[in-house]
Formats: C-alpha cells, structure tokens, sequence
C-alpha cells in the first residue's frame, strides 16, 4: 500500500493509453503506446496539472492566498498555474524569463494573460538570479498582506513528484488491462519532476519498466542530478507515509537521453516539426515543438537506428503543450 499526501483533485484522469499502430508500422520496431496526458484537461491539459494537484494542496493548507512561480515566456507550467489559480480564487504572479516583445502574445503566454496573472518579464542575465527574484516578490506580497507561496521551475520538487507516482499507478492498471510489460516509458525531461515521478511510481507500483528521459535543454548529468534532488527531498519530506518509509531510493536508476536537445530549450529543428505534422497525419496526436514533439521524434530516431529492435511495447507519455505549437506554428511547412 502506498500512502498519499493531500491532493486537491483538479486533474482528469486516469487518462486513456492508446496504441499507435500507424506510426508504430511506418517506423518498423515496437508497438508505440501513448499515454494520453494531453486530455489532463482542456486549458489545463498536459503534466503539470497533475504535480499542481498535490503542490497546490500544500499551499491551500499552508493558508496560502497567492502563488509565485516561474518559467520561459511560453511556459506550459506557468500557464496551468495561472489558470488553476484563477479556479481555485487564488493570486497568480509570473516570472518570466526573457522579455516579452510588444506584439508577442501567442499560445501560453495569450491565456496568461486572459487569466488575469500578473506578469513580470526578466531579461536572462537578470532572470539567473532567480531566488533573488523570488525572495523579492514573496516580500513585496507579505508587505501588502498577503500569504504567498512559491512554486519552482515546472512544480518539480519532492511535492511535484506525487503527481507521476499517480500517473505510474494508473500505468499498472493500464498494462493489467492490455496485458502489456512494456520494455521502456519514455517523457520529455524539462525540469525533471515528470521524470522523478514516473521513476519512483515505477519502483512503487512494481512496473518492472525503466523509465527514460528525453531532454529537451540540459545535459543528462545535470538532469540525473536534479531528478536525484527531487527524489531525496521526496523521501525526506514523506517518510512518516507508508510506502515512501520501506522504499530505498539508493537503488532506483535514472535514466537520461540528451542526444535530441538539437539547438537548445525551445528550438526544434525542421525534422522535428516533420515528425509533429507526421504524427498529426497519421495518428491525429497533436504533439509540440519544446517537450512533446522533441522527445518523441527523439524516440522515433532511436527506434531507427534499431536501438529498441528486442523490445515489443514502448510508452510515450504525451505530457501536453499543445499551445506551444500555436506560438511557433510558422515553423510547420505544408
Ligand atoms: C508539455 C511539457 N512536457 C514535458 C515537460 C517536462 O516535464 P518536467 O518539467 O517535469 O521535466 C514540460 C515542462 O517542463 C512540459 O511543459
């Protein structure tokens, strides 16, 4: 039995698994499974929602009445907290990192926005001192009254990770049901919370499947690092719960592939805008260029070069962005 923290539920799951049969057959290897994270929700699709669950819970016991939290101008993350916040009657403050241009505001940025968070936009040299910024807004709200409460990069943290480990006990139901021991679960690895997750779920849940990264920006020794961070930080936090205490972390592996980051976070390359408009001819999946779209045709070239050629199930966890595509849709040639 494991035992969970408190969860606001926000989320709508468990999502379906699919097969991918159409791309599966064009790329000759494994059957391609897909887990359908995208339908999270409709504005607030995607992986985050699932982290904010168990995050924002700890805020609303925390007696929290603004969250602060952080991203890229076309942050996925900051956009699910932005809207959630909004549900939920809570204050939401951006930090951007870049500055925003006077005629920018697309996809994310666009419901940001709509939402009513306010958005303060840092050039990068700036936005490296990101505590700084932190500490800085948390007073300013305390100064006028409020209770704020910070949320990092992606709700990646030892709190965040709850969010896959529920994902990774959905996935024993969902091999239970097609009768699946699939050879490999394959995410998109930003910040590393999806990744944290889905490893301890994995171990917990006793799927008997690694669980690989595909990094979409930093190098695989930093993201073993992080991932490594959110794990301990978990385990320390949630030690008095049942499941978390009999569990030795030592022993989990954390896998990281950072051969598809292609010309760093956000930028895709026009093979991988191929393989999105691919996989929405073939497949009706829409995919996008930062996270999705990126780890999956890092998948597909693996499949490839034979690298899964002993393998008969593959796991995709389609962890959203969809908006992401509409922000950089002039990239897609017809
Ligand atoms: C759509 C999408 N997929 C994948 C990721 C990566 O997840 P994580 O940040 O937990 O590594 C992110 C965020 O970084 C995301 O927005």
């Amino acid at each position: 039995m494991v035992e969970f923290p408190n969860r606001i539920i926000l989320a709508q799951t468990p999502t379906p698994l699919q097969p991918l049969d159409h791309i599966s057959e064009q790329l000759g290897g494994p059957r391609i499974w897909v887990k359908r994270d995208d339908m999270t929700g409709c504005a607030i699709s995607g992986n985050k929602v699932r982290k904010l669950e168990f995050v924002l819970a700890k805020a609303l016991d925390e007696g929290a009445d603004t969250l602060i939290t952080c991203g890229g101008i076309q942050s996925n993350h900051c956009r699910a907290t932005a809207i959630l916040g909004a549900q939920l009657g809570l204050k939401v403050h951006l930090i951007l990192r870049g500055e925003i241009p006077d005629t920018d505001s697309s996809g994310n940025l666009f419901l940001d926005q709509l939402s009513g968070a306010e958005i303060s936009d840092y050039p990068i040299a700036e936005y490296q001192h990101l505590p700084k910024l932190f500490e800085q807004w948390q007073q300013h709200y305390k100064s006028i009254g409020h209770r704020p409460f910070s949320i990092p990069t992606g709700a990646s943290n030892g709190t965040g990770a709850w969010g896959y480990i529920g994902c990774a006990r959905e996935l024993a139901q969902d091999f239970k049901q097609h009768k699946i021991s699939p050879s490999l679960i394959v995410s998109a690895t930003g910040s590393g919370g999806t990744q944290a997750g889905l490893t301890l779920g994995a171990e917990l849940f006793d799927l008997n499947t690694p669980v690989l990264g595909i990094a979409v920006c930093d190098d695989a020794e930093y993201f073993k690092t992080k991932v490594r961070e959110d794990i301990c930080e978990w385990k320390v936090a949630y030690k008095h719960l049942s499941g978390v205490d009999k569990l030795d972390i030592n022993k989990l592996k954390i896998h990281v592939n950072d051969q598809h980051i292609g010309a760093g976070y956000g930028k895709a390359s026009p093979e991988v805008f191929n393989t999105i408009k691919s996989l929405a001819r073939t497949e009706g999946l829409l995919l996008d260029p930062v996270y999705s779209g990126k780890a999956f045709h890092g998948l597909a070239e693996e499949i490839k070069s034979g690298r899964y050629e002993d393998a008969d199930d593959i796991v995709f966890i389609h962890t959203g962005g969809l908006f992401g595509l509409f922000a950089q849709r002039d990239q897609v040639r017809f």
